[in-house]
């Protein structure tokens, strides 16, 4: 008696154990990011398919899901697309359902919903099925990687091979981290309960890697700081207007937009014309984030202000302004300008958002491009007359800062250049402790 009554409890404790072990509950993932030195995209790699094999994927901040390249050399044993009608489809707002006239296969079945892929980069977007895999990605306790945990049925979108175009070589994809329910962010959250939030660093070096972290922080890098908890917050905006190639009527932007007020270089003010900074009831106007744009664009009235002012502020610096090198528009000798922790000794760009000390402060590291041996170029181009959006924040003003989006209470926190505390967002320790 007393013996099979330990025999039970032994084995109530066994199969704890290994329910345990089976239901690891990790509270945030880590993926590791490159720049692609040709294309200036920012690249990220997920394993994915039944057997794993590791994508490489352009990754896009305002995306609004995975899409892969089906037509070739998808194989996969766990490949299940989303039936019409299920909750699948509804999770990510299909409105559309149909069948494929040729022999099934991954990206061509009977009776899917479907959605519309975009490749943000060459706005091209075109139609595909929603679709599920198995995709396995490692966890973090913010320091270092942890084990490696699966989301069995992680919803995706397909898309033929011509949607690649303008994609870094060896891509077959893009990873959207967007505002919707089947981005990257928020079906990690639901797969591990965990909060929805998600950061992206990037790095500004092509040769080491940057992070994305899925989940709240700590996130730590290297010698051991941790950069959540010194996070400037502001408020993100929900643009009402659909920002993607191709949409349909009624559907909001996925993208993340800032309430940025005034622009002041050397913290003084640039006279501009404010109806450009608010989003309209045509989601035209507005400063968003973007991943795939890799340097800022700003409405050409707003472009011309700004550059007009930091040229007079740095000529007032001693530094000269030489002929131009496309895309910039605004160059300069690189003689005449000294180096700092953060970057060359250039007047400051600060985007003053919900108050007056609420500002993002732009230094030299993120604001100059070095062109050439000495030449240093204003990393910001002119987008024209009518642009939809009127700043569109790049990639070389993002780098080597930490960018928190808070989905839940839709805030951004950021860190401002991790430079000034003597670290960088290729910081990260990728060594696995698991
Ligand atoms: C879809 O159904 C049609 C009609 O039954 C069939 O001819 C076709 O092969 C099917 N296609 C796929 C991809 O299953
Ligand atoms: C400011 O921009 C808006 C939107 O493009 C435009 O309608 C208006 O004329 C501009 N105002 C001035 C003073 O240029
Ligand atoms: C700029 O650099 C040149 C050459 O290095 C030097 O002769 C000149 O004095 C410098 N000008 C200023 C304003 O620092
Ligand atoms: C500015 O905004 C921040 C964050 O929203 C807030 O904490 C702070 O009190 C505000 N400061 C002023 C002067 O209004
Ligand atoms: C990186 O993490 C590993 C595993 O925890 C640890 O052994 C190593 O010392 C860390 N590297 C540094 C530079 O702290």
């Amino acid at each position: 008696m007393a013996s099979s009554l330990i025999l039970s409890s032994l084995l109530l404790f066994l199969v704890s154990v290994s329910q345990a072990q089976q239901s690891f509950r990790p509270k945030a993932l880590v993926l590791p990011v490159t720049k692609d030195a040709s294309t200036l995209q920012y690249l990220t790699q997920l394993n994915q398919r039944t057997p794993l094999v590791a994508i490489n994927l352009v990754v896009d901040v305002g995306g609004q899901f995975l899409w892969v390249d089906c037509d070739q050399g998808y194989v996969s044993s766990s490949y299940l697309p989303a039936r019409c009608g299920s909750a699948q489809c509804s999770l990510a707002k299909s409105t559309s359902c149909g069948d494929c006239n040729s022999a099934p296969r991954p990206g061509c079945n009977n009776n899917t919903c479907g959605l519309l892929p975009d490749n943000t980069v060459t706005n091209t977007a075109t139609s595909g099925e929603l679709t599920q895999d198995v995709v396995s990605i490692q966890s973090t306790d913010g320091k270092n990687p942890g084990r490696v945990v699966t989301v069995p049925r992680f919803l995706f979108t397909c898309a033929p091979t011509f949607l690649l175009e303008g994609l870094a070589s060896g891509v077959v994809g893009m990873a959207g981290l967007g505002r919707t329910r089947i981005a990257l962010p928020s079906q990690f959250a639901a797969a591990f309960s965990f909060h929805r939030k998600f950061a992206i660093c990037l790095t500004s070096s092509t040769t080491s890697k940057g992070v994305i972290f899925f989940g709240g922080g700590p996130y730590v890098m290297l010698p051991n700081i941790d950069i959540s908890s010194s996070l400037i917050y502001t408020p993100l905006i929900l643009n009402p207007v659909s920002t993607a190639s191709a949409f349909s009527q009624g559907e909001a932007s996925t993208e993340y937009f800032i309430g940025v007020k005034s622009i002041k270089i050397n913290e003084k003010a640039v006279s501009l014309n404010s109806t450009l900074l608010s989003i309209d009831n045509s989601g035209v106007g507005g400063t968003k984030i973007s991943t795939v744009n890799p340097y800022t664009v700003m409405e050409s009235s707003i472009y011309k202000a700004v550059t007009e002012a930091f040229i007079q502020e740095a000529s007032s610096m001693g530094i000269t302004r030489v002929a131009a090198v496309a895309p910039f528009g605004v160059c300069f000798s690189s003689k005449n300008i000294s180096s700092t922790r953060v970057g060359p000794a250039v007047p400051t760009i600060d985007l003053v958002l919900q108050n007056q000390s609420t500002f993002w402060r732009i230094f030299g590291a993120n604001s100059m491009v070095q062109v050439s041996n000495d030449v240093l170029c204003l990393g910001i181009v002119n987008g024209g007359s009518n642009p939809r959006t009127s700043i569109v924040i790049g990639g070389h003003q993002l780098e080597d800062n930490l960018l928190q989006f808070d989905l839940a209470t839709s805030r951004l926190g950021f860190s401002s250049s991790l430079l000034f505390r003597q670290t960088t967002c290729s910081n990260f320790n990728f060594t696995s402790n698991a």
